[in-house]
């Protein structure tokens, strides 16, 4: 049992860090320009509320009611002699993939803060060409910036969940919202507001396919942080005046706000400068750095703090990401923290450098499968296929097999009984046939 809980607010600001980053500000504006916009946002909209709230709520009260590590939270809930379940908390390993990947773009929006204060490239096209160039052949200064990024980590997990977690949330998480604020209200001053608005919250089902659910599904996890087991070993160190439902809910509406709030500043900006919003993963790093630099000193301005926010969300997640692994090795295998620290960085390092020189010319060559560099194939077999496995892994779990009294007890004191019924209705049924039918699609089994 932990010892070290986060406070009240250090609690919802931690899960809150770690729900809200790369996803929301980087991600969802431009998944959202490729899928045709408010249809899109709809149908993410209804996966979060759905699929994703009722797993997030299993993991809370899964690291809440056993307060140990994944594997263990696993191994005591598990119904007597079951020796198998345990393994569900090895999820955690997917968190160490996606870490291995996610601070290289942290590593690109580092390079791009130091860019601001010097000169943004002058046109898209330029900004595309420097962009490109710049991962396949800035491989020193991405192992740079890189390094930076990982030893930030480490600093910080190694100080432990109250003096390393909470203090990084509690600075960075309200700093990241006052900066959006402004943002958002000078952006609401641009003449593409009005568009953007239109083009987010307008649902017209004519661009929008199949494919663009499982994206938006797919989204609705790797956004709330969830089936990776980050939340349930956040949730271990809840303190017990925690108030679950209303922590969740604070959690979640942020979560949304700041991806919405993004995409209206993002998409403002692009239609005041009549540019496109369907540049794909190069939305921020090329169509955007090019605006801000058609827009003059407001623009460096703009430039600096969007991409200073965009690294504090983005440091706050990748924090989490690591975690579970730690806590695994602290309690199950007697690590001390700062060398569980230094073991699960490790390996997560020595993935990135390949992930990075994979997309270097030098490299791709040898470094590809099937055309996929391994940035992308760490992308998609974490957010497409292992985060829904563990997401129908925790929902299986929770739904049917612990103890259903210690699971109503746990949990109807925060809820009542009537929401308490909806959600282990949506988690026992909507929610694994739906992730199962997905994959099955994303896989190529199914085809609709
Ligand atoms: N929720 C984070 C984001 O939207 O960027 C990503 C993430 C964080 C995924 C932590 C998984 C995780 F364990």
């Amino acid at each position: 049992m932990y010892k070290n809980r986060f406070s009240r607010v250090g609690y919802v600001l931690a899960i809150a860090g770690s729900a809200i980053g790369l996803g929301n500000i980087w991600k969802f504006p431009y998944i959202t320009g490729a899928n045709g916009g408010g249809a899109f946002v709809l149908v993410f909209l209804l996966a979060v509320f759905t699929i994703g709230l009722s797993i997030f709520i299993a993991e809370i009260i899964l690291g809440k009611i056993v307060k140990k590590d994944a594997v263990s939270t696993f191994e005591t809930l598990s119904p007597k002699n079951n020796k198998y379940f345990k393994y569900i908390g090895f999820s955690f390993i997917t968190g160490v993939l996606i870490i291995s990947f996610y601070p290289i773009v942290i590593a690109w929006i580092l390079h791009y803060i130091v860019l601001s204060f010097d000169t943004l490239p002058k046109s898209v096209s330029e900004a595309e060409n420097y962009f490109l160039n710049y991962t396949q052949t800035g491989v020193f200064s991405q192992l740079f910036y890189f390094s930076l990024v990982f030893y930030s980590i480490y600093f910080i997990i190694k100080k432990g969940v109250k003096k390393g977690i909470e203090k990084l949330n509690n600075l960075l998480i309200p700093a990241l919202f006052i900066i959006f604020l402004g943002m958002f209200l000078y952006s609401t001053t641009m003449s593409g507001f009005g568009k953007a608005f239109e083009f987010m919250f307008y649902v017209d089902f004519s661009n929008f396919n199949t494919n663009s659910i499982l994206i938006a599904v797919g989204h609705a996890f790797f956004c709330l942080s969830v089936g990776v087991a980050t939340i349930l070993t956040y949730s271990a160190s809840i303190s017990d005046d925690t108030h679950i439902l209303k922590a969740t809910f604070f959690v979640v509406i942020m979560d949304i706000l700041t991806a919405f709030i993004s995409g209206l500043i993002i998409f403002a900006i692009i239609f005041s400068a009549n540019a496109t919003p369907d540049k794909g993963a190069g939305l921020v790093f090329i169509t955007l750095p090019a605006i801000f630099y058609e827009m003059g000193s407001i623009g460096t301005i703009f430039a600096i703090f969007f991409f200073i926010a965009l690294a504090f969300a983005a440091i706050t997640s990748a924090v989490s990401m690591i975690e579970p692994a730690v806590m695994y090795l602290i309690e199950r295998r007697g690590v001390k923290r700062a060398k569980a620290t230094m073991i699960i960085t490790f390996i997560a390092y020595f993935i990135g450098v390949f992930a990075i020189l994979s997309m270097s010319n030098e490299f791709k060559e040898y470094l590809s499968v099937g055309g996929k560099n391994i940035f992308d194939i760490l992308d998609f077999f974490t957010s497409a296929i292992l985060m829904p496995l563990g997401g129908i892994a925790i929902s299986i779990f929770v739904g049917y097999i612990m103890d259903k009294e210690l699971l109503r007890s746990s949990l109807e004191p925060y809820m009542g009984k009537y929401i308490y019924s909806s959600w282990l209705f949506i988690l026992r049924f909507l929610t694994p046939i739906a992730i199962f039918i997905l994959m099955l699609k994303e896989i190529g089994v199914l085809n609709f």
